[in-house]
Order: structure tokens, then sequence, then C-alpha cells
């Protein structure tokens, strides 16, 4: 991995024109990035085209040029302004056969992709496949990417999950009762811990370690008998964690009051983006031009240890970012 400067500098033989998309789940942060790779690249005299929707975009060719002026009032919206999809056709190679023949016809020279773990496999795919090198930019709320410390739109959802998580404890507590909250997080439980720490939950469940409900009610009767009069599960979402509603329904047999249930679902991937999120999308834009300027093999432009960092995508596609199980322990140390 090589630190990388983050204001852009060419060294020389460098693409004419570059190409951006933004693919798999949307995240706040993405506008950000976009916007600075497209004014980074407009320093170093390079044209950007963007894709709309995603792959789905490179196949069929909804391209638009961009120019400094047309990610104005972009950086503080969530969402994606390019838009973006999840395209199963990718996955052909006939597809990414008409995705390259559009990337000549723009004489595109590279391709940054902003996106999860889904669109960091395709970029590398079509990377190997074209011989055009690939630039991701890890953009997902669920932060299980390989490479990376952070990826967009982790921190902001995290917060708006603990802006709902602070809401509910107030109506818990004036009400006495116990709140089971699902959030999202697909097959990682990096959301659900960082809620469940920030927000002070009881208990925390995660796809990546196996829980009894047996367990988790005895953790919430024993709060209850250690004085607590209201408590909050937090649970991550999916089928290896069942969701929320069999937990809610094993407290409420136990308790003998009525678990509440809110799933915070979509929220999550909405709004404003943080000013990490901002800061962090807009230095991996950066980044990922510079990396263009270095003539830089296919990478993914990560956050570790506060420094932007270059990663070969053939070391880290296809592979998730590991949960720390100290962290769950720390959630029920903090409990008591
Ligand atoms: O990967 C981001 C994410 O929001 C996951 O947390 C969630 O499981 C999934 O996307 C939801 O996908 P969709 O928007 O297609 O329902």
């Amino acid at each position: 991995m090589d630190a990388t400067r983050e204001s852009t500098k060419s060294n020389g033989s460098q693409p004419r024109r570059i190409g951006i998309l933004t693919a798999g789940g949307d995240a706040p942060g993405m506008n950000a990035a976009i916007r600075a790779v497209v004014r980074a690249a407009a320093l170093a005299n390079i044209e950007v085209v963007g894709f709309r929707r995603g792959y789905e975009g490179l196949i069929r060719d909804l391209a638009e040029p961009l120019s400094g002026r047309s990610v104005a009032n972009i950086v503080q919206r969530g969402g994606t302004f390019l838009e973006t999809s999840r395209s199963d056709e990718f996955r052909t190679s006939a597809a990414r056969g008409l995705a390259a023949r559009n990337l000549v016809r723009h004489d595109i020279g590279a391709l940054i992709v902003v996106g999860g773990e889904g669109s960091m496999i395709g970029a590398t795919i079509f990377s190997g496949e074209t011989g055009v090198p690939a630039f991701v930019i890890p953009a997902s709320i669920d932060n299980d990417i390989r490479g990376t410390d952070y990826s967009i739109g982790f921190d902001t959802a995290v917060n708006t999950a603990l802006e709902a998580i602070d809401r509910i404890r107030d109506t818990a507590f004036a009400y006495e009762r116990v709140f089971c909250v699902e959030v999202m997080g697909r097959d990682s439980g990096f959301i659900a811990v960082a809620v469940a720490l920030g927000g002070g939950a009881e208990v925390v469940i995660v796809p990546e370690i196996p829980h009894s409900l047996d367990e988790i009610c005895n953790r919430v009767e024993e709060s209850h008998r250690r004085g607590k009069r209201s408590s909050i599960v937090v649970v991550s979402e999916g089928p290896r964690t069942g969701g929320v509603t069999p937990v809610a329904d094993a407290l409420t047999a136990r308790l003998g009051m009525p678990a509440r249930v809110v799933v915070l679902g979509h929220v999550q991937r909405g709004g404003a983006p943080s000013g990490r999120d901002r800061l962090l999308a807009s230095r991996m834009g950066v980044g990922a031009v510079q990396a263009i300027l270095d003539g830089a093999p296919p990478s993914l432009i990560g956050e570790v240890r506060g420094e932007i960092v270059r990663v070969a995508l053939s070391d880290v596609a296809d592979r998730r970012r590991t949960l720390d199980p100290a962290l769950i322990d720390l959630v029920h140390q903090l409990s008591t």
C-alpha cells in the first residue's frame, strides 16, 4: 500500500478523458466524491464523462460530460445525482463487451467506480478483461469493504441511526419499555455495533456472531434486576440474525410486557452527508485522480489510519472486512 498525496500532480502520461459512475446501494457522500473527481481532473486537464445508473449506464451508454460547473451545489446532497443500480446484466461477458465498446467510443482511458463490494468485484473483472484501469472509491453505509478503515456513507448512516435511537430512548425511558431496533448492514454488523455503542444499547446482535434468544432475554432481564427500567436492543437486519421480530417476540414472552419494534431501514441511506463523509469523499476523489496521473494499477482508494492509500484491487475484491468481536463485549460491558 502506498500513501498518496492529496493534491493532484501529473507524473507524465495521462489519459485525455476518464469515466465515472456510482454503483450498488447509494451512500451519503457519493456526490462529494464525484465533485472531487471532476474538479481534481479539471485541474489536471482531464475531461470526465459520467455514466448514469451505474454499470447499466455503461452498458447502455448513458453518458454525459461533467464539467466543474455540473458538479456545483452537490457536495451537501445525499444519494447520487448520477443515480445508481445493481446490474445483474454486468455479470455477463456480453454486457461487459458492450460497456467496453462504449469506453472506446468515448476515448476513456481510466474508469472510477464509486460503490461497494459488488461494484468492486465488477470493476476488477472489467479492468482485467479490457485493460482499462479501474479505481474504486469505497462507498457503502455497511463499511464492510476490505482495504479501507471507512467507506463513504457509514458515518452518516450511523449518525442518522443514533439520532433515531436517542428519540426512541426518550419514549422508552418515559414508558419503561424495551425497544428492539433493526439497523441495516447486509451481512455485516459494523453499523449495528457502532450504533449500539454510541446509543448505549443493552444488547447487540450481529450476523457474524451466533446468538441465542435465551441469552438475549437473560441479559435484558438481568439489566432490569439491576434497576434499569428501559432497554434498547440493536439487531442487524438479514437472514443470519433473523431480524428483529423473533427477538422482540422472545422478550415479550419472557418479560410479560410487549417489546416494541422499530425497523430503521432506508432512512439510514438518505440525508445530507456528515462532515466526516464529505471530507473522506473529497480526499478519496482526489486520491483516485492522483492514482490515474501516477499510472497506478487498478486500485481501491482507501483510508487507513487516517492516510489515503491505494490497494491493488486483486488484493481486496471479494473479501469482506471482519468485525472485531471485542466490540460486542464492549457494548455489553458498558451497558452494565
Ligand atoms: O449495502 C447497502 C444496503 O443499504 C444494505 O445495508 C442493505 O441490506 C441493502 O443495501 C438494501 O438494498 P436495497 O436498497 O436494494 O433494498
